[in-house]
Order: structure tokens, then C-alpha cells, then sequence
């Protein structure tokens, strides 16, 4: 379970979140819907271990993890503006986390090469990502959040780029899989279909502070 106690940060003197806490199920997939500027990113970056609150911590399985490095939080990240290496190809890029771990190199190409497969991108495996349209690439960065199956799964707008199609087909996908792995997710969005298509909660972010949605 991941857990959130009185996290407060301020922004420019001002605080931005003030008090917030949050409980995410194990196994269960939680949406932050807020407009522009409420500090949804911030508060994920907090989670991630990539920002220090100012107050409060953070909990995993009922470790306190608030000064944790973000490497060894074991969670995989996707933010919106997806950051893909440009010298690797596509299933190297894919195949990144694997390797962090030491597998070798052969064995994470052909899983990499696997779960491209299920994201329908067998034929760009060794294409280089500039090559890609702006969906594809998200759908790359996609399978390199899930291929090391991480704890928990932090999602900052990650359908933001795609056409609305194609954004229909990778929510249902993506809410299957997370479902399927039993994975905790965090889903911070400013759509609420996206909210109600993927996840099982929603809080409002508003003032700093978190309002129950359903
Ligand atoms: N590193 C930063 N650089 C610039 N502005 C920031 C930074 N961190 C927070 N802010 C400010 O804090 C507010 C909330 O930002 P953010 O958490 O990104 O909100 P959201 O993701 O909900 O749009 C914004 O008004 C933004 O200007
Ligand atoms: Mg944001």
C-alpha cells in the first residue's frame, strides 16, 4: 500500500499542497484529476522520490520511504513529456530497465521485443525512436515503464499526445494490464474520462489539499 501523511510543499512562497493524504490499495489504480497548476506533477514527484516535501511522508508497504532515492523506490515513472533515449533503438529503450538489473543483453532484447509485440510495435524494434510518430513513442515509453514490473506505476498525463483513438485503445489496454499484474497505480490527469476509464478512485486536487471524487 502506498500512503501519503500531511504532505505539504510550498512553490514560490506560496503553498501548493498543503496537508495531503492518500491511501492507494495495493493492486488498485487511484487518479488525481486537478486543473493546470494545482500540483498534481509536483505531488507525483513527491511519490517518485524526484521532490522532498517540505512536511510529511511517504509510505510504502508500511515503510517509511519519504528520503528514499528514486532508483531504489522500485517504481516505474511516465511522464507526460516522455524522455526516450535518442541513441538507442527502440527495443534497447524498451529493454533499459532490464538491463539496469543486470539481465543480459540477449534475454531483455527478446523481452523488450515481447511486450512490443503487445503494443503493436514488433516492426519498430530496431528503429531508432526519432523515427516514430509521437504516439508510437509514447507507446515505447509505455513499455519501458512496465517491462521491469514495478511496485507501483506513477502515470503523469501519459495519453496526453495521441489521437483520441488511439488513446481509448491504450487506457483499456493499460487498465487491463495494471489490473492483470495486480500493480498499484497512481494516475495524475486533468481529463476525467481519462480518470474513469483507468482508474478505481479519484481525488480532486484543489487548494493544496485533496477533495474525494468516487
Ligand atoms: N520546478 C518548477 N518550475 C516552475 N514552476 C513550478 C515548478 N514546480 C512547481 N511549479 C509551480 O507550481 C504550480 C504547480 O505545478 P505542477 O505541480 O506542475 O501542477 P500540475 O501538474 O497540476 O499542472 C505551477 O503553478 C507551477 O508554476
Ligand atoms: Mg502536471
Amino acid at each position: 500500500m502506498l500512503e501519503l501523511r500531511d504532505i505539504a510543499k510550498q512553490w514560490d512562497q506560496r503553498p501548493l499542497l498543503n496537508g495531503v493524504n492518500l491511501r492507494v490499495n495495493s493492486g488498485e489504480t487511484v487518479a488525481l484529476l486537478g486543473a493546470s497548476g494545482s500540483g498534481k506533477s509536483t505531488l507525483l514527484k513527491i511519490v517518485a522520490g524526484l521532490d522532498v516535501p517540505e512536511r510529511g511522508s511517504v509510505w510504502f508497504d508500511g515503510e517509511d520511504i519519504t528520503r528514499m532515492p528514486p532508483e531504489r523506490r522500485g517504481f516505474a515513472l511516465m511522464f507526460q513529456d516522455f524522455a526516450l533515449f535518442p541513441h538507442l533503438n527502440v527495443q534497447d529503450n524498451v529493454a533499459f530497465g532490464l538491463r539496469e538489473q543486470g539481465v543480459g543483453k540477449a534475454a531483455a532484447r527478446k523481452q523488450a521485443r515481447e511486450l512490443l509485440a503487445r503494443f503493436g510495435l514488433a516492426a519498430h524494434a530496431t528503429a531508432r525512436v526519432w523515427t516514430l510518430s509521437g504516439g508510437e513513442q509514447q507507446r515505447v515509453a509505455l513499455a519501458r515503464a512496465l517491462i521491469t514490473r514495478p511496485r507501483a506505476l506513477l502515470l503523469d498525463e501519459p495519453f496526453s499526445a495521441l489521437d483520441a483513438a488511439l488513446r481509448d485503445q491504450l487506457r483499456a489496454e493499460f487498465r487491463e494490464r495494471i489490473q492483470a499484474a495486480g500493480m498499484t497505480a497512481l494516475l495524475v490527469t486533468h481529463d476525467e474520462q481519462e480518470a474513469r476509464a483507468m482508474a478505481q478512485h479519484a481525488w480532486g486536487v484543489q487548494d493544496g489539499t485533496l477533495v474525494a471524487l468516487w
